[in-house]
């Protein structure tokens, strides 16, 4: 059987940055505010020409790139996201187009901030199997496009991004260890963004997420009760996978957490036993990325020469749905840069 290894990583940020100080000016909210209850401080903000599928396709270049490979040695492309370009053709098909590849299988995962967790077991489950060698796994949002600009209690929290692995199936142990997923959908009112549906008439307007989300949906969240369940959820769901794979706490080297809300962070990390300086912290300049949290995270540490081999790096991922999950990494990507 064949261990799934990251052997590329790489993510993209749009150039725009929105300081809370800007979000001052926008709605009645102040930068203390934000940093207490968030610790966000800035967000990155796509440009009116682009889309989810170009910030996908550029932090896939850069796995690739990291990988020393080009797109004909890719047999599977996944892009998790929540703010697809169209509702279809698949993003996945377009990333594929931009990258210049052709035929092999390419498809969406929607699982929200949890995309890119959810994504990360599939590709893992798919490589032992023998399905595919290499995959290569974006998670990659322009929350931006579906945020209610005039709601103070969630326009401060999104930004956009996009984060990517490239996988590849190797007889040497290592790797992806395992995954734990779960989803309860008697939550799914508690943070959500409804956009109609598909048109009733030939008079309406077609939706084109890509470049016209605004005023075709919005995200709604009840934080406090999210919060809270959050909090629970994943304390659940990181000792569920350690206990799965026989291992304590302590041997938890790094943990790299979707990147909501740094209270939501600091918790797990008190349950996990963990001081801060072992988690990865971006929410400090990204905001919530969703699908691309947990990508851009882990090459922020990669890029920052942080990850020896053979450390154990555990990522864990709440959203919408709600849907929530954890995997657990072997880290065996040589020549750390940084
Ligand atoms: N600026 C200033 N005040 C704000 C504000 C803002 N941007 N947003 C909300 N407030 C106000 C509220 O109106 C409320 O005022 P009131 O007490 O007069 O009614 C007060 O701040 C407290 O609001 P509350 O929602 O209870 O704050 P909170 O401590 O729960 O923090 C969140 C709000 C959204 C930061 C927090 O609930 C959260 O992070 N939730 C989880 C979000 C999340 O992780 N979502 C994604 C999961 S993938």
């Amino acid at each position: 059987m064949k261990h799934s290894h990251i052997v590329g990583l790489g993510s993209y940020l749009p150039e725009r940055v929105m300081t809370n100080h800007d979000l001052e000016r926008m709605v009645d909210t102040s930068d203390t505010w934000i940093r207490e209850r968030t610790g966000i401080e800035r967000r990155h903000i796509i440009a009116e020409d682009q889309c989810t599928s170009d910030m996908a396709a550029e932090a896939a270049r850069r796995a690739l790139d990291d990988a020393g490979l080009d797109i004909s040695a890719v047999d599977a492309l996944m892009v998790a996201t929540t703010t697809p370009d169209k509702i279809f053709p698949a993003t996945a098909t377009i990333v594929q187009a931009k990258l210049g590849g052709h035929g092999f299988p390419a498809w969406d995962i929607q699982a929200v901030c949890s995309g890119f967790v959810y994504g990360l077991a599939q590709a893992d489950a798919m490589i032992r199997a023998g399905l595919f060698r290499r995959v290569l796994l974006v998670g990659a949002e322009a929350m931006s496009r579906i945020v209610d600009w005039s709601d103070r209690s969630t326009c401060v929290l999104f930004g956009d991004g996009a984060g990517a692995v490239l996988l590849e199936g190797r007889a040497q142990p290592g790797g992806v260890l395992g995954s734990v997923l779960h989803a309860d959908g008697s939550y799914r009112d508690l943070l959500k963004a409804d956009h109609p549906h598909p048109p009733a008439s030939p008079d309406r307007k077609a939706l084109d997420f890509g470049r016209d989300a605004a005023g075709i949906a919005a995200i709604e969240m009840r934080g406090n009760e999210v919060f809270r369940v959050a909090v629970t959820k994943l304390g659940e769901v990181v000792n569920e996978i350690l206990q799965q794979h026989q291992l304590r706490k302590e041997d938890v080297d790094w943990l790299v957490p979707h990147q909501a809300n740094i209270r939501i962070i600091q918790a797990t990390a008190k349950k996990l036993g963990l001081s801060m300086d072992r988690v990865a912290q971006t929410v400090r300049e990204h905001g919530n990325t969703s699908s691309a949290s947990v990508p851009m995270a882990l090459d922020a540490l990669y890029r920052a020469g942080r990850l020896r081999q053979g450390q154990l790096l555990l990522l864990e991922a709440f959203a919408g749905g709600f849907a929530w999950g954890a995997n657990l990494v072997r880290w065996s990507k040589q020549g750390e840069t940084g």
